[in-house]
């Protein structure tokens, strides 16, 4: 896909980023923010047991890094409101099933807006019990797939994994 069409593709969608904490995530989600800020939202599910948790560790692990401070010199002052206004943490995990939201009223907000799903959540220790192993990146690729399905707007579902 060309730059250019991917950008306008961005242009008022929904995204929700699965595994917002990791590596590849993070650097998805400040270019989507910095190239395209005219999204309609960014949903980023951290594993996290409520949406307080996934705050805090959206601002610890992510929004405070120095990977965002372009981001945050392009914004300035307003950098607080835009993140307020485009950016909602989630608390989840895609180890059990609905990706472990048990807001439902989130859920079904998310299975009535959601455009494109990216789901980079995964353990990536190659020493990992295997029991653990599975359940992430074994029933959490089903677990996304299942929560696509209840997408009714899905335009697309990206699965990031080795
Ligand atoms: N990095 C690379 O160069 C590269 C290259 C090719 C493919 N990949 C693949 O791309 C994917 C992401 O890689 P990465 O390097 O970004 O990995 P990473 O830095 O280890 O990030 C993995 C992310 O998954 C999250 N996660 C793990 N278990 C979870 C669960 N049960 N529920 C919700 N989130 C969970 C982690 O959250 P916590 O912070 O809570 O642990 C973290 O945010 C993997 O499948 C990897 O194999 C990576």
């Amino acid at each position: 896909m060309e730059f250019g069409s991917a950008h306008n593709f961005l242009e008022g969608k929904a995204i929700l980023v699965i595994g917002a904490t990791g590596f590849l995530a993070k650097l998805l989600v400040e270019k989507i923010l910095r190239v395209q800020p005219n999204i309609k939202k960014l949903y980023l599910l951290l594993r996290a047991g409520n949406s307080e948790e996934a705050t805090q560790r959206l601002h610890d692990e992510v929004l405070s890094k120095d990977l965002f401070k372009v981001l945050r010199g392009m914004w300035g002052a307003e950098f607080v409101s835009f993140i307020s206004e485009k950016v909602l943490a989630v608390g989840g995990d895609v180890s059990v099933e609905n990706l472990g939201i048990k807001d439902t009223k989130l859920r079904e907000k998310l299975w009535e807006e959601t455009d494109i799903i990216i789901n980079s959540a995964a353990t990536t220790k190659f020493y990992e019990r295997l029991d653990v192993a599975m359940g992430i990146n074994t029933m959490g690729a089903l677990h996304v797939l299942n929560f696509a399905k209840n997408c009714s707007k899905l335009q697309m579902l990206l699965h990031v994994s080795t």
